[in-house]
């Protein structure tokens, strides 16, 4: 990171505001969950919505199994769960299922936001992928 915006982010409301101008705008979809077991989503952002359907209000609260449906392989998501106990990094691709119930090519990365060795909360960056 550039010394100059490492010195700008020594602010927190900066540093807030840089990290919503930035999620706001992203065109990647954007998850936030917990660190609790079941991974509850705290934050999506407006390009989640345009993935997948459903009003971040509306999935504040639950899971990202939501998007989860009869043709997402098992395998993907066991790999996930792996990296979600060992708290590392995923990157994968499978169907997942939009608020109307069409199947799409998820391709996503899910990484621990850590302080020090603990993980505070896990962020997703998603996007529509062509192929599996
Ligand atoms: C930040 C984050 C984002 C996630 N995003 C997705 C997603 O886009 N699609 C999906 O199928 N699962 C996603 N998951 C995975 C599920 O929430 C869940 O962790 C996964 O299904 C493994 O748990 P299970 O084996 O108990 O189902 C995400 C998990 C986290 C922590």
């Amino acid at each position: 990171m550039a010394a100059t915006l490492e010195k700008a982010l020594q602010d927190a409301q900066v540093g807030l505001k840089v990290l919503q101008v930035l999620t706001e705008n992203s065109y990647d979809s954007i998850l936030v969950t917990d660190a609790t077991k079941d991974a509850k989503i705290i934050y999506a952002n407006k390009a989640f919505k345009t993935l997948t359907g459903y009003d971040p209000s509306e999935v504040i609260g639950k899971t990202p199994r939501i998007l989860q449906g009869p043709a997402t392989d098992r395998q993907v998501i066991a790999r996930l769960a792996d990296a979600l106990k060992n708290e590392g990094r995923f990157e994968g691709k499978a169907i997942n299922y939009r608020k109307d119930g069409a199947p799409f090519i998820m391709h996503w990365r899910v990484l621990p936001a850590k302080i020090g060795s603990r993980t505070k909360v896990w962020v997703a960056v998603q996007r529509e992928g062509f192929e599996i």
